[in-house]
């Protein structure tokens, strides 16, 4: 079977890693026509809308998408192109599987923890104002439809991978009315799921916790700004934002791309590692049932970060992009 994706380069150093994720999908033999639009500053350049109406009728479509990083301007000028997309296609949910890939020193082993980050609401939705000149207000907004689905979603997801305990993560004790609702809505949740374990921290307590004692956690759910901070405290954990990947959800539609950004310190050199996003594109295969594609790319990119032969500059080696992808193409041959 064929399956039609719309493809998001990006921008920065997306186009590279997009073109390197690419090129391994298609050694892996599964079939994909790819539907490429732009996003971001090129969109914006030529079409004067950073997040052109086709690229989201596109994803609409196909209900798929692979997205590589995109820039969002400081301060003025559009905003952000990712959160516009989460939005548009209503992706409430925000997936980050993190593990020890073989091969990546990292400062803890036997991590495997999921992180589920609610993406629509909270302080993240970027809701401010100027009340007075000298004083600004922001707004937190979380409601009980939005905190009940990603709670759902956070158990679901448990459930559906063996998974033993979901935490929620909060700040009640001081914000009691908003994150008050937020747990009180996972809580009310966890009851229809008597055989996955729960358990609530607080976000400052469990940041100690898992710089400390990661293999403690399993499933974590948090509101959209703690998910944010906290998923990438995570990927400190195994080796950082080029090794790990994640998944956008909505009820029907799912758009996967790379943690990191668009690396503008190192775009157009070929010195980007595509490994973030090939994990993106992984958590895709598997969402599409191409399970045993998805198992020989594991493999294959396993096989060449143990081997050390063939590195990208930030894990300490002198391979370009397309070389570390060539390099996983010839190890599933
Ligand atoms: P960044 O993740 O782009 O870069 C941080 C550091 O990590 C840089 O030194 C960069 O060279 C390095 N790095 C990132 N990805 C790498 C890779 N694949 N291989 C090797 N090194 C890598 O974060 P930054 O600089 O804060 O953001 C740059 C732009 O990206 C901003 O405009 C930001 O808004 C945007 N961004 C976009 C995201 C998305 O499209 N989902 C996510 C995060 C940031």
């Amino acid at each position: 079977m064929t399956h039609t994706i719309t493809l998001i380069p990006g921008d920065g150093i997306g186009p590279e890693v997009t073109e390197a994720v690419v090129r391994i999908l298609k050694a892996s033999g599964v079939a994909i026509d790819w539907e490429p639009h732009v996003a971001g500053i090129v969109a914006f350049e030529r079409t004067g809308e950073a997040l052109p109406v086709e690229l989201v009728d596109s994803v609409r479509r196909n209900k798929v998408a692979l997205k590589g990083p995109v820039t969002t301007p400081i301060g003025l000028g559009f905003t952000s192109v990712n959160v516009g997309l989460r939005k548009a296609l209503d992706l409430f949910a925000n997936l980050r599987p993190v593990w020890n890939l073989p091969g990546i020193d990292s400062r803890f082993a036997g991590v495997d923890l999921v992180i589920v980050r609610e993406n629509t609401e909270d302080l993240y939705a970027g809701l401010e104002h100027e009340i007075i000149p000298g004083v600004v207000e922001s707004l937190k907004i979380i409601t009980e439809k939005a905190s009940t689905r990603i709670a759902h979603f956070a158990f679901q997801h448990a459930r559906k991978h063996g998974r033993k305990k979901v935490t929620s993560i909060h700040k009640a004790n001081i914000m009691k009315l908003s994150d008050g609702l937020f747990i009180d809505s996972v809580r009310r949740a966890a009851r229809e799921y008597i055989e996955i374990a729960y358990d609530e921290r607080i976000v400052d307590a469990a940041c100690m916790q898992l710089v400390m004692y990661p293999e403690q956690f399993d499933v974590l759910v948090l509101p959209n700004l703690y998910g944010d901070i906290v998923s990438d405290l995570c990927a400190g954990l195994v080796g950082g934002l080029g090794v790990v990947g994640a998944a956008n959800l909505g009820a029907d539609i799912g758009v996967f791309e790379a943690v990191h950004g668009s690396a503008p310190d190192i775009a157009g050199k070929q010195l980007a590692n595509p490994t973030a996003l090939l994990l993106s594109a992984v958590l895709m295969l598997r969402h599409i049932d191409e399970g045993e594609a998805a198992d020989r790319i594991m493999t294959a990119l396993g096989a060449v970060l143990t081997a050390k032969a063939v590195r990208t500059r930030d894990l300490h080696g002198t391979a370009s992009t397309l070389e570390f992808a060539d390099a996983v193409c010839r190890a599933m041959l």
